[in-house]
């Protein structure tokens, strides 16, 4: 009890008044100081109950696929289910077709598109699901790898008549990376398509992925009948058009049971019953635990846009799939249940107004409590900063909010404070780690084309590389600047926006480079030697790093072999 007292209330000039009064005193303020204490304790406690229960109800994933696999389709069911739009056809491909290459305005309208379906929100079964959209258009995987760091689980759509496709192995591959909980669902059953098993044996090869069904495809195409769903241990009969009914999903517990034939006749049942005898043979039983590791990938069949498997798939996430996971930073993991707020951008989100520079910076909390008007640390530029409308997203709705919790997705609009990476915190010195920047695969020098517009060029490159359109690297040796990107339209999109919103002019020329490769060496001596020996290929990215610039794999090989003390990555977070 003293030490409450000392701490809250030392007493003042006790030693002039009677033991009498002093007791008395001395009675009220350790009645007091214990009656603080409780309190800010019983705040603290009923804060973090409050925390805790938040943490528990999210869920936030992103879906991704190849283009065409069905993925805005699937998220468009999934808010329907979610009550959060009433009508199909809501939500808008987040697509650029492959002939906009030259169609600006077809950019500058999936711009507009993507800021309205960046995170997608809504309830279910007690939950709050936030599903944060990825592009499909593979020039802007970059975007979609960044997209990722901020999810704790994903939901990959393949179509059942291509299989594992390119895009897919990439983004499968990220995810891996960081053991994130991957979900398959295997979309378009209504058509003809691959056989199951080899789907499955695809998933293994190509992605790398333990798979265990969860739900098994009774034919497909014209004589597709439905699921036997072996989480949920029921029938689902299939209905083109999405003409489904409650009553066609069948409790079914033992597939041995003649009941069988009665729904899908006597050749698919014994199909069924056989292919599901060899997927107990052969498949793992399903682990939550190994799913939660990245170990071990539930699979479900369904086609999307009959509506057909959506629902079982949504059910089966909102039990399985992870709530806000903790996440690392170069200092320490941060755990979303800490009391402290903190939180990093993922992406930047250019305004369409070109009169108004602002821009919409996404944060995912990572843990405590976001309040609108609280001075939080902009760790980078070690400046305090408060948000007055924080934005929330509820389908392609945007509103303010007051607080949000780790897993939530918020909108900060910003002039030209954020970066992709920065972090937020209420004081403590942290940096998020995992928002790697890939090498790109296309490279051309950048040059001014309007010398009186030099500044304009020269901050409107910041600010785009800052949202991540693509990356700047400065040769050492002549100063000029070469953009990499992923793909050729964000080359167009550059120049677009550069004359746009903020009247300045650029011409790219070719350069010829394999790859932008991030060095580290340990013995100074030997870095030097080597950015000597190399100085044609050095450069620097954004924030100073050292890249060497390799024109081809054999150049690149030969710097390994030449100089074994340099370590070279492929991407700049290592
Ligand atoms: P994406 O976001 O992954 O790129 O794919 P999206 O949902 O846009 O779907 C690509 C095409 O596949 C669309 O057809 C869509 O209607 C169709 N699709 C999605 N799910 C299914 C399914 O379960 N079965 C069948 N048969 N088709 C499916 P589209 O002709 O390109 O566009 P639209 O005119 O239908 O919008």
């Amino acid at each position: 009890m003293d030490l409450v007292l000392d701490a809250f209330h030392p007493l003042p000039y006790n030693h002039f008044i009677s033991n009498q009064a002093a007791k008395i005193i001395q009675n009220w303020y350790l009645c007091d100081s214990f009656l603080t204490t409780k309190l800010v304790k019983d705040n603290l406690f009923v804060n973090m109950a409050n925390l805790k229960k938040e943490i528990s109800i999210r869920r936030t994933f992103g879906i991704i696929s190849h283009p065409d696999a069905g993925k805005t389709t699937l998220t468009e069911k999934l808010l329907l289910f979610g009550g959060a739009i009433q009508i199909a056809g809501a939500v808008k491909s987040n697509k650029i077709k492959k002939s906009a290459t030259s169609d600006f305005m077809e950019i500058e309208r999936q711009r507009g598109i993507s800021v309205a379906t960046s995170v997608m929100a809504f309830e279910y079964r007690d939950k709050k699901i936030n599903i944060l959209d990825t592009p499909g258009h593979q020039d802007f995987a970059e975007d979609t790898y960044r997209t990722l760091t901020a999810v704790d689980s994903v939901i990959v759509v393949i179509d059942v008549a291509k299989g594992v496709e390119t895009q897919t192995e990439k983004l499968v591959k990220v995810c891996r990376m960081r053991n994130t909980p991957i979900i398959v669902f295997i979309n378009k059953l209504d058509r003809e398509g691959l056989d199951g098993f080899d789907l499955l044996d695809e998933l293994e090869q190509k992605l790398g992925l333990t798979v265990t069904p969860l739900s098994w495809p009774i034919g497909m195409g014209q004589r597709f009948k439905g699921v036997y769903n072996n989480y949920e241990q029921q029938l689902n009969l299939f209905r083109a058009h999405g003409k489904q009914t409650e009553e066609e999903t069948i409790a079914f517990t033992d597939l041995d049971n003649p009941e069988l034939e009665n729904h899908i006749g006597e050749a698919a049942a014994a199909e069924l019953r056989e292919e599901t005898t060899m997927i107990r043979e052969v498949y793992p039983e399903f682990d939550r635990e190994a799913y939660l590791n990245g170990e071990l990938s539930p699979v479900f069949f369904g086609s999307a846009i009959n509506n057909f498997g959506v629902k079982e798939l949504l059910d089966c996430f909102v039990e399985i799939a992870p709530t806000p996971l903790p996440r690392i930073t170069e200092e320490r993991q941060v755990n979303p249940d800490e009391d402290k707020f903190s939180g990093f951008v993922f992406k930047i989100h250019a305004n369409m107004d070109p009169k108004h520079r602002d821009r919409i910076a996404f944060l995912r909390i990572c843990s405590g409590t976001f309040e609108r008007n609280t001075n939080y640390l902009h760790i980078r530029n070690n400046k305090k900063i408060k948000f007055s409308n924080p934005t929330a997203f509820m389908a392609a709705k945007k509103s303010v909010v007051d607080e949000a919790f780790p897993g939530d997705i918020i909108g900060l609009y910003d002039s030209g404070n954020f970066k992709i990476g920065d972090t937020l915190t209420e004081g403590e010195q942290l940096h998020f780690k995992g928002i790697p920047s890939f090498s790109p695969e296309q490279f051309r020098y950048v040059d001014n084309a309007d010398p009186l517009k030099s500044k304009q060029l020269a901050k409107g490159l910041t600010q785009l590389m800052d949202e991540g359109v693509a990356q700047l690297f400065i040769k050492q040796e002549t100063g000029r600047k070469i953009i990499g990107t992923v793909g050729a339209l964000q080359f167009d999109v550059i120049q677009y926006r550069l004359k746009n919103e903020y009247g300045a002019s650029c011409t790219y020329e070719p350069v010829n480079l394999h790859k932008a490769c991030w060095i580290e060496c340990d013995d100074p001596a030997k870095l030097k030697e080597f950015l000597t020996r190399r100085r044609r290929d050095i450069a620097k990215d954004k924030d100073g790093k050292l890249v060497f610039m390799a024109e081809s794999s054999w150049t690149l090989k030969m710097a390994q072999e030449n100089f074994p003390e340099v370590v070279f990555h492929f991407q700049s977070d290592f």
